[in-house]
């Protein structure tokens, strides 16, 4: 790897984004067909939202060596497909072995984490807490709260993100949603179907 220059970017927390990022992209809802359960809600969403962005990604990315690291901002607007809270769309990293580091700014998260094996996990992100979401687990993020959800991110630079291995599956095994009260609950995803032991094992061995 050859000698880089060091760098320095600044967390807009208020903009939700990283001033100096190489590169940005955003989703709108018409980008997130598939992801929320009710599909009445979700054309009503579409139909709301337009090409408002739900959610952005600014990040600085020197290169994408072994080795290396990516640093970035994620911002996701407040909102519910149904009872569902609005999510990401989530991946598992391509070279499965890589962690990730995510920082709370502002709002109210969740990080939902699954194994291969299908073991869900989740955990609150606020403001200065960090999450580690470790080697092999598909992550996504949910804003659980009424504003917007702005979080650091840095994870290894030859990472990768297979965002399949959700959708061959029918989804995550879990589903964020409204729990009456004000607050959030994960409930089953009727839809879910787990891997095979070969598939996991395979996944298991990158
Ligand atoms: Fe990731």
């Amino acid at each position: 790897m050859p000698i880089r220059e060091p760098g320095i970017c600044v967390v807009d927390v208020e903009k939700g984004e990283l001033r100096g990022a190489s590169n940005r992209y955003t989703k709108t809802m018409a980008d997130l067909a598939g992801l929320y359960e009710d599909e009445a809600a979700y054309k009503a969403a579409l139909a709301k939202l337009d090409d408002k962005v739900v959610y952005e990604v600014t990040d600085f990315k020197p290169s994408a060596d072994a080795g290396d690291m990516i640093i970035g901002v994620t911002r996701m607007i407040p909102g519910k497909v149904g009872n569902e809270y609005f999510l990401t769309r989530g991946h598992i990293h391509a070279n499965a072995n890589r962690p990730e580091m995510y920082y709370g700014e502002a709002g109210h998260g969740i990080m939902l984490l699954e194994s291969p094996a299908g073991e869900i996990r989740t955990v609150e992100i606020g403001p200065r807490s960090m999450c580690y979401v470790p080697p092999y687990w598909i992550h996504r993020s949910v804003n659980v709260g009424t504003t917007e959800l702005v979080m650091t991110f840095a994870y290894p630079a030859d990472s990768g993100q297979d965002y399949d291995i959700i959708a061959k599956a029918g989804g995550m095994r879990s589903r964020i949603v409204d729990d009456g009260k004000g607050g959030w609950k994960a409930v089953d995803n009727a839809g879910y179907r787990f891997r095979s032991r070969e598939l996991v094992e395979s996944i298991m061995a990158k």
